[in-house]
């Protein structure tokens, strides 16, 4: 081993330490719910979990999962194009575009793979992409994998500058303007019917990562772009099946027949990396049909997330608006939210503390994540542990 580089490696870390931001991975010997029982702290109720319709344990879910690990065995054992596809992978295809209201759709190992797939793919010499500054890492990441004649990250959900960035790009090029659904860190949502409106004027192409809408937003779970009454306007929507739809793993693309398509052939995501697991292709798919089916997940979501906001504020608290299942609290210093999830932890609630960078320096916050599998009685027990942390 370079010494050198453990050394160099090790004082990096070091800063880590010393700044309260090194962030530890609790170990888990429960399935994910509504509780875990976490190592070292016993049980513990669950409010920074994606498992936003508590289908990550669902028996049907696990049972699917178990009945295609046992027809198709472990996995592709190579990439789709090489090695064949498996049939739950078509199905489960179908049933993404039918949610998305899209001609069609295609599955990667995770949305991270699925924005890294979809964004290259589209980005020609003459593109110009527009960016939200609060978009995910994973677009982040992808814009810097593509390469556009030029980009634009525009203030977020600042409709003024992006109608005067459109403006200003020439007009033979492609244009594509990316952003969340639903923002991750502030809980809101992006202002899609002005951006939808926008992309029509300028000829843009709109993609909507949506992993934190669909199962959450929407008259029946089918996300930002069902809620602003958009299905079948958007060219591109991308989402995981890592939250809502089963909380496993694997993300898609949903769009035209042809997009996805040219993705099939071109996008390095899946000609150089294995498909989906069958496992998690079979009970995606039971988590897709079970949403469609129950729609009493959504209502329990839904209360529950407004109840819990009301309870916060009687307590004192003062979370960020929003409609969607992430209510997140401002505290300031990333220290302080580090402190205030560890002491929420002693207590028995369970909820994760962000700071810079991957929220603004000075904005740190705890981030609340409703559960449709979150009871009452949990909702009551953890503003009680609330209450108690307040200084
Ligand atoms: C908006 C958004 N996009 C993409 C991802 C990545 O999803 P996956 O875990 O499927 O890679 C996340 C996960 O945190 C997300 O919040």
């Amino acid at each position: 081993m370079n010494t050198t580089l453990t050394e160099q490696v090790g004082s990096e870390l070091a800063e880590l330490h010393e700044a309260r931001t090194y962030k530890r991975f609790l170990t888990l010997s429960s399935a994910q719910g509504p509780v875990v029982e976490m190592a070292g702290r016993g049980e513990v109720i669950v409010l920074s979990s994606n498992n936003y319709l508590g289908l990550a344990a669902h028996p049907e879910v696990v049972r699917a999962g178990i009945e295609g690990l046992e027809r198709y065995g472990a996995g592709t054992a190579s990439v789709r194009f090489i090695c064949g596809t498996f049939e739950p992978h078509h199905e489960l295809e179908r049933a993404l575009a039918d949610l998305s209201g899209t001609e069609a759709a295609l599955t990667y190992v995770s949305c991270w793979n699925a924005n890294e797939a979809v964004i290259p793919t589209l980005t020609d010499a003459s593109t110009v992409i527009f960016t939200d500054a609060l978009n995910h890492a994973s677009i982040i990441d992808a814009v810097r994998l593509s390469r556009p004649a030029s980009k634009v990250i525009y203030p977020h959900s600042d409709m003024v500058a992006l109608r005067d960035a459109l403006a200003a790009a020439p007009g033979d090029a492609r244009k594509l303007i990316l952003t969340d659904g639903v923002f991750s860190m502030e809980g809101d949502l992006a202002r899609l019917p002005e951006i939808a409106e926008l992309a029509r004027e300028h000829d843009a192409v709109v993609i909507v990562d949506d992993s934190h809408g669909v199962g959450v937003l929407g008259e029946t779970g089918r996300g930002t772009v069902e809620h602003y009454g958009l299905l079948g306007e958007i060219d591109v929507i991308t989402g995981t099946l890592g939250k809502a739809l089963g909380g496993a793993a694997g993300g898609y693309v949903a769009s035209s027949e042809e997009v996805c398509d040219l993705l099939s052939q071109r996008s390095r995501p899946q000609l150089f990396s294995n498909a989906l697991p069958p496992t998690v292709a079979c009970s995606a798919l039971r988590a897709v049909e079970l949403m469609l089916e129950q729609p009493e997940l959504l209502s329990s979501l839904r209360d529950s997330s407004r109840l819990f906001r009301e309870m916060l504020v009687e307590a004192g608290y003062a979370p960020l608006e929003g409609e969607a299942a992430i209510i997140p609290i401002i505290v300031g210093e990333t220290a302080e939210a580090m402190a205030l999830s560890e002491r929420l932890l002693d207590e028995g609630v369970f909820v994760t503390g962000f700071g810079y960078p991957v929220v603004p320096e000075g904005a740190a916050r705890i981030r609340v994540q409703m559960s449709a599998a979150l009871e009452p009685e949990h909702l009551e027990r953890a503003i009680e542990a609330f209450r108690r942390v307040k200084t």
